[in-house]
Parts: structure tokens; sequence; C-alpha cells
């Protein structure tokens, strides 16, 4: 039988050392794309694909996050004085349930698969998603309701993954593809950031994951791997052969929003995408581009 996905992982433990000084005291998490901190769009991904539980695994000045996500009585007092009742509505929208939010900490960040793992109490022997907020997705319907669609069929693992130019391979988790049903990539293989040279394919790992628990006990070994770090894709790489493990290509556009400009051209897409912004913003850069290019 496929145990339907409840829970979610929502990693948030890193430095987000490339966006420094701006992530010295501020979760790079909470960092906003228009007018929404990036872990939001997360979050509205898993309800949408029916997730009930939301586990962060944060890390020492990442409280921003959870003030985020819980009422500010000062704030909606104020807007409700004010009869802003709109604003108030958003604010109290982000609000998750009572019961539903759990917070856990990585206290050193040691890479991705650590991160994961600190979760492990919290997933118990369930199937989890796990969500990487700094990837980015604008599309029609969202990935991991996307995802679930086919897990629903298939079970097993399941990974997002985009083809990227194969000079970029060295920056992913990449995967030796097999045979191909729809969306849906067979993965023979998985190996972290390898040389352009030995990539099995360009097909590439991004951050929106559903996972069956046996990856607790595999992160459980911590090697290390790339960059010195415990690597989920190690993890990952030892469940293949154990039951059904695909790549989903997801429909949509993603962005890297952990990098300057990936953030800069998310920002700038989903601005574009917004009626409320698109016009007047489309004659601003307009201008602006005339002028750079003077
Ligand atoms: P990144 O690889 O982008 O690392 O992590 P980072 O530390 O956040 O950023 P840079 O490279 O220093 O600028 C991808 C995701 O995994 C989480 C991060 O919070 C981010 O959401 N992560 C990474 C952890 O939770 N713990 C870790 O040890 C590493």
């Amino acid at each position: 039988m496929i145990k339907r996905v409840r829970k979610a992982i929502f990693p948030v433990g890193g430095l987000g050392t490339r966006f420094l000084p701006a992530t010295k005291s501020m979760p790079k998490e909470m960092l906003p794309v228009v007018d929404k901190p990036l872990i939001q769009y997360a979050v509205e991904e898993a309800k949408a694909a029916g997730i009930e539980e939301f586990i962060f695994v944060t890390g020492r000045g990442k409280q921003a996050i959870e003030d985020h996500f819980d009422y500010s009585y000062e704030l909606e007092e104020t807007l409700r004085t004010r009869g802003k009742n709109d604003l108030l509505a958003q604010a109290r929208d982000v609000v998750l349930g009572a019961g539903a939010i759990f917070y856990t900490r990585q206290q050193e960040p040691l890479g991705l698969g650590h991160a994961v793992w600190c979760a492990r109490a919290l997933a118990r022997d369930e199937p989890v998603a796990v969500l990487l907020a700094d990837d980015l997705i604008l599309s029609r319907k969202p990935v991991l309701a996307q995802m679930v669609e086919d897990y629903d069929r298939v079970g097993g693992n399941l990974v997002a993954v985009m083809e990227v130019p194969r000079e970029h391979v060295s920056r992913y988790g990449i995967l030796h593809p097999g045979a191909e049903r729809g969306r849906m990539v067979e993965v023979k293989g998985l190996v972290e950031k390898p040389k352009v040279a030995d990539a099995p394919s360009n097909l590439a790992v991004i951050g929106r994951y559903i996972l069956q628990p046996e990856i607790f006990a595999h992160l459980e070994l911590k090697q290390k791997g790339a960059g010195g770090e415990i690597q989920l894709t190690d993890g990952m790489a030892r469940m293949i052969g154990h039951g059904p493990f695909h790549g989903h290509r997801f429909e949509g556009t993603r962005f890297d929003c952990g990098d300057k400009v990936g953030f800069l051209e998310a920002t700038i897409a989903f601005a574009l995408d917004r009626e409320d912004i698109r016009e007047g913003l489309k004659r601003r850069l307009g201008a602006l581009l005339l002028d750079g290019s003077k």
C-alpha cells in the first residue's frame, strides 16, 4: 500500500553566506520575492499538495521564521483599528494551525543530508516531502502537487529534476536516467556535484523530494560527501534498487534564489506575473535598461 505524504521537512539551517551581509542576522529563507518571504512560497506549495504537518530544521538566528508563521497581535490590532481588512487577512492567512508546525535545530550546518536527518524523530515512519525554499518555481500547478500525483500512483522515492547546461552539472545532484514514462524518469544512479566529464547526464535534482522513511537510516551513517558535507544525494543513492525511485520532470520555471542573479531574476519574473505590478514594472525596467545600455 502506498502511504500518503502528510509531512514536509523544510531545511532552513544553512548559513546563506552568498547573501552576506544581508543574512548576517536575518535568515536567507526570509528574503522576500516581491512581498513574500521565500519560505512562505515553500509552505504554500506544501499546503497545496495536501501537507498537514510542517517540520522546520532551523539553526541559530532563525527565529524570524517562527515568528512569521505565528500571530502578530500588535500588527493585527493596528490593521484592525485602521480598517485594513485585506492586509489583516493576509497576515492571519500565513499562520499555520496549532500543533501542525514543528521546529528542531540543526546545531551545526553539516550539510543538507544532516539537516534532513535532524527531523527523523518528527517524521517517524512516514514518507516525507522535503522542500528547499531557495529553489523557487513559477508554474501553473505547484510542483509538489505535480509530484504527489505521480507518487500516489507509483510510491517509492521521487525527486524533481530538470535539464541544466552541461557545464553546470558540477553544481547539482545528477541523475543516471533509465526508462522514461510520461514525466517520470527511472533513477538508476545519483551523483552529487560530478565533474562535467563524469556526469551520467545533465538531469539535475532540484529542491523538491518525496522520500521513504528509510532515508533516515542511510543518513545516520553521516558519511561526508562532496564539499565535506553530509549530502542528501548520497543517502538517496543508497535507496536505489530497493523499491521504485523516479525523477519527475516538473512543469514550470525554476529560479535559484540562493544565488544573487537567480534571486533577482525570480523577483522580476514573479513581479511580471502579478497583474497589480506588471505594467508599471515593465515601463520602469524598459527605462532602466535603455539607460544602462548607454
Ligand atoms: P545551500 O547549499 O544553499 O547552503 O543550502 P546555504 O548555507 O543555505 O547557503 P550558502 O551556500 O552559504 O550561501 C540549500 C538549503 O539547505 C539548507 C539551507 O538552509 C537551504 O535551504 N541547509 C544547508 C541546511 O538546512 N543545513 C545545512 O547544513 C546546509
